[in-house]
């Protein structure tokens, strides 16, 4: 990974999960790694992490909100402040509140997933943006989701945050290539980190991702070192198998609706939907 040696990396998200994984890996290649995130300790237990690498690697911990534009300022400047250049920007911090649209509040669900999944990566993007211009060279890394390609339900908002991190991607990625700047995007399917204990999932049928499919943090760190690397892909869906759901979602999209409405939201919905004489 020689080729991410001394790079200044910003990683959001990085006080746990894929953007704690993907930092420590950044590290073990000797990279510049600025880790933004709430939780400062332990950004600082990952920094520690790093430095002690042995691979000449620095880490810079700065506290963020990002759905605050202040934060993200701030960490920009304080990232060009120390290193004077930015390399790689991955944008990752996110959440997910996975209920149907009736039920999730707008305060507390709506509006901050908005804020940080969509504005977080656009603002942070928009402000690293004039670097790489300078540079003549930067790579803007997205983590979205499969449910950037697929939208199923209870995912309204988090799907249609990840959406338009597809849209957003694609469209910058067009704009920027002239300026010898990659964008890319990664689409994972579950992964086992801390998202479901901020997701406040309530299921009755259970319905959860099959054990074959699931990825760990690693895997997706992996993946997105090894798109700063050397791998130049637009687009990385995970596992490759989602190759075909993405497919079959665009081209057989009634057969998708049909399976989805009667084996989930039916089931799931079963006790209002007879109140209301729907059944
Ligand atoms: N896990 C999955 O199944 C899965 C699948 C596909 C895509 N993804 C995407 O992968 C990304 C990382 O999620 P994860 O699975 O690694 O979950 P995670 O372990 O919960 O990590 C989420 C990270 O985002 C940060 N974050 C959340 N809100 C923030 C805010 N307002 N300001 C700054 N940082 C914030 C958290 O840090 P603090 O709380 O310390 O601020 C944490 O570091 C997300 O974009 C998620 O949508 C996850």
């Amino acid at each position: 990974m020689s080729n991410v040696q001394g790079k200044v990396v910003i990683v959001t998200g990085a006080s746990s999960g894929i953007g704690e994984a993907a930092a420590r890996l950044f590290g073990k290649a000797g990279a510049k790694v600025v880790i933004a995130a709430r939780r400062v300790e332990r950004l600082e237990a990952v920094a520690k992490g790093i430095e002690e690498a042995g691979t000449g690697a620095e880490a810079l911990v700065i506290a963020a909100d990002l759905s605050k534009l202040a934060d993200i300022q701030s960490l920009v400047e304080r990232t060009l402040g120390r290193f004077g250049r930015i390399d790689v920007l991955v944008n990752n911090a996110g959440f997910g509140r996975l209920n149907f649209l009736d039920r999730l509040d707008p305060i507390e669900d709506i509006e901050p997933q908005y804020r940080v999944n969509v504005l977080g990566y656009v603002l942070t993007t928009r402000l690293v943006l004039p670097m790489m211009m300078k540079q003549k060279s930067g790579h803007i890394i997205n983590v979205a989701s499969m449910a950037g390609k697929v939208a199923t339900p209870t995912y309204t908002i988090y799907a249609s945050c990840k959406f338009a991190i597809d849209g957003f991607s694609q469209a910058l990625r067009r704009e920027a290539a002239p300026w010898g700047i990659k964008v890319s995007v990664i689409y994972p399917t579950a992964v086992v980190t801390e998202f479901n204990q901020h997701a406040r999932i309530q299921r009755k049928t259970k319905y959860t991702t099959p054990r074959s499919l699931l990825l760990t943090a690693d895997d997706v760190g992996r993946a997105v070192l090894s798109l700063a690397a050397r791998d130049r892909s637009a687009e990385v869906l995970m596992p490759g198998v989602n190759f075909f759901t993405k497919h079959i979602n665009q081209s057989l999209p009634w057969l998708v609706d049909w399976l989805t409405i009667r084996n989930f939201t039916i089931p799931e919905r079963e006790e209002e939907l007879r109140e209301a004489g729907l059944l």
